[in-house]
């Protein structure tokens, strides 16, 4: 990454004093295949601020979803080291990490895995569950409300379309209305029009609410709506341009 053009002055200057939110230090997770190892994630550092938006694209098995899961603390690192939320991962238990988890981070998966057995409001007031606070009814129909699936509350996931069953999945994410928002191709397998649809309830949540956010997306389109954007080529990640009150590419 060549961070030495970029007027790091000039980007901060909103942020003055906060540290990052998300930091991650020559972080790697190697897989061991046979004999081969595989570097899904390959020595990566990245600081991202309160308020940030944040895309990354990549080619299929870049390791995106990898790199998400080690910042979700989904799976631990080979080696290098993951702090969020002022709390460096490793030295959090199981119980800990749970519970930064269920009250300050929010999840949408690559594919939507709703609960196939419930309704949508269920599906929406499950992360509640585990958290030690319940999802309030009132506020999953509001999220619901939001995504436009008012109608759809007693509906099932198997009778929803899969833009409405990534919405669902959006509204599940933000039930514990988390700081931090990993989002996984939220939009995998949507048309056009509802992959915008759901980027502009994105943006309005990152505007509106300062709910940080990290966006993987196939749709280079989509990714230059973040305010920085970091592409994923085996196992690395290099920062392409950012925000600066107008898109700076970085030259690599
Ligand atoms: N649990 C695992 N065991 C072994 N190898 C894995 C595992 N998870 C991921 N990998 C490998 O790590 C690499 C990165 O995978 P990852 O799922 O992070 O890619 P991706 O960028 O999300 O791809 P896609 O765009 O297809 O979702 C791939 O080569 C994959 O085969
Ligand atoms: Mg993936």
């Amino acid at each position: 990454m060549n961070m030495t053009q970029v007027d790091n002055t000039v980007r901060d200057g909103h942020r003055l004093g906060g540290s990052a939110l998300v930091e991650l230090w020559g972080v790697s997770k190697h897989y061991q295949q046979g004999l081969d190892s595989v570097k899904a994630v390959d020595d990566v550092s990245l600081k991202v601020q309160a308020g940030d938006f944040v895309s990354i694209t990549g080619r299929s098995g870049s390791g995106k979803t990898t790199l998400l899961s080690l910042i979700g603390g989904l799976t631990a690192p080979t080696s290098g080291g993951v702090r969020l939320f002022d709390q460096t991962l490793k030295n959090l238990g199981d119980s800990e990490l749970s519970a930064l988890r269920a009250e300050r981070m929010g999840f949408v998966f690559q594919f939507a895995s709703l609960i196939p057995t419930l309704s949508t409001l269920d599906n929406v007031r499950l992360p509640g569950i585990f958290a030690p606070k319940p999802v309030d009814t009132a506020y999953a129909r509001k999220l619901l409300d939001w995504v436009g699936l008012s109608d759809k509350l007693n509906s099932y996931p198997a009778e929803l379309s899969g833009g409405q069953q990534a919405r669902v999945s959006l509204a599940r994410a933000l039930a514990n209305q988390p700081d931090l928002l990993l989002a996984d191709e939220p939009t995998g397998n949507l048309d056009v029009e509802t992959e915008w649809e759901i980027l502009s309830l994105l943006r309005d949540l990152n505007q509106e609410q300062n709910i940080t956010i990290m966006l993987v997306t196939h749709n280079p389109e989509l990714a230059k709506y973040g305010d920085r954007h970091f592409v994923m080529h085996g196992g690395g990640l290099t920062e392409s341009y950012q925000w600066l009150g107008e898109k700076v590419p970085i030259d690599g």
